[in-house]
């Protein structure tokens, strides 16, 4: 009797998944407002910290030592403003699915030359702040988190373990943007408190524009952590329906 050879013997049969057909670009319309904030964000905050004049800083700067407080901001700002654009780039599915190669470059260039200086430039511009000590304690923690979790997400990515990778991206992501919606925060909490001013703060405007300060440094990273843990947690229906039990997306 002779037995099969294991080159010709026929394939057993398997339940193939469906073919994922590719999205096109414009089939991602949040990529094009994303863009346009982190741009625009960038545009609006990075000039008034090129021009090294003090008096263009929209923050306070230590008066005792503006110029070298001027100095950290513009650093941080600078490689800051090379984080948001390349994590909202990361985060393109199209791009990388379609040029693994520029998420490759892309995904460096947020970690090295931006996360990296940003960073730690964030924990030395969270420590002379000029805001309550509550907000630069929020500060430091996101700062600490942003570095660690950024650098667990690269330490994944080249060990090839792309779950972890995406999860710790992910937060990397949420942090990054927490800068953002910060403003959106302190927006929301001035509209709050504004009722409180001649009551609580009996006319205080300053502290209550320091309580705002805190309270959105701080709301600012952690609803963006829950937001990130619910998307990571959720079971989309496409996906369960599409993707293979193997395959791991990178990315979100
Ligand atoms: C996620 C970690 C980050 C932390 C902890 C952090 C922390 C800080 C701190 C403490 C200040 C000084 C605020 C003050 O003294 O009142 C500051 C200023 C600033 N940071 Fe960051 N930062 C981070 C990331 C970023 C990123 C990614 C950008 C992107 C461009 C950015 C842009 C700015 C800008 C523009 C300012 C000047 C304040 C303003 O004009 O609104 N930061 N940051």
């Amino acid at each position: 009797m002779t037995r099969p050879s294991p080159l010709t013997a026929p394939e057993p049969e398997t339940p193939t998944a469906p073919a994922r057909t590719k999205p096109k670009w414009y089939r991602r319309p949040w990529i094009v407002p994303l863009l346009v904030v982190a741009v625009g964000f960038v545009a609006a905050r990075l000039p008034s910290y090129l021009t090294f004049d003090t008096g263009d800083s929209l923050v306070e700067l230590q008066p005792d030592f503006p110029e070298t407080h001027y100095l950290l901001l513009s650093i941080h700002i600078f490689f800051g403003s090379i984080a948001l654009i390349a994590c909202s780039l990361q985060v393109w599915p199209w791009l990388r699915n379609t040029y693994p190669r520029v998420h490759r470059i892309t995904g460096r260039v947020y970690v090295l030359a931006g996360v990296l200086p940003a960073g730690l430039l964030a924990l030395a511009v969270s420590v002379v702040s000029t805001v309550d000590v509550a907000g630069r304690i929020g500060n430091v923690m996101v700062s600490l988190l942003w570095l660690g979790s950024t650098f667990a997400g690269f330490h994944y990515a080249r060990k090839r373990r792309f779950r972890e990778h995406r999860r710790m991206m992910i937060y990397s992501f949420a942090l990054c943007w927490s800068i953002v919606l910060n403003r959106v925060w302190i927006a929301i909490f001035f509209i709050m408190l504004m009722p409180l001013e001649n009551t609580y703060y009996s006319g205080d405007l300053d502290a209550m524009i320091a309580d705002v300060a805190v309270a959105s440094i701080w709301t600012g990273w952690i609803v963006n952590l829950i937001i990130a843990e619910w998307w990571l947690n959720r079971r989309p229906k496409a996906r369960k329906r599409t993707a293979p039990a193997t395959k791991v997306a990178v990315g979100a």
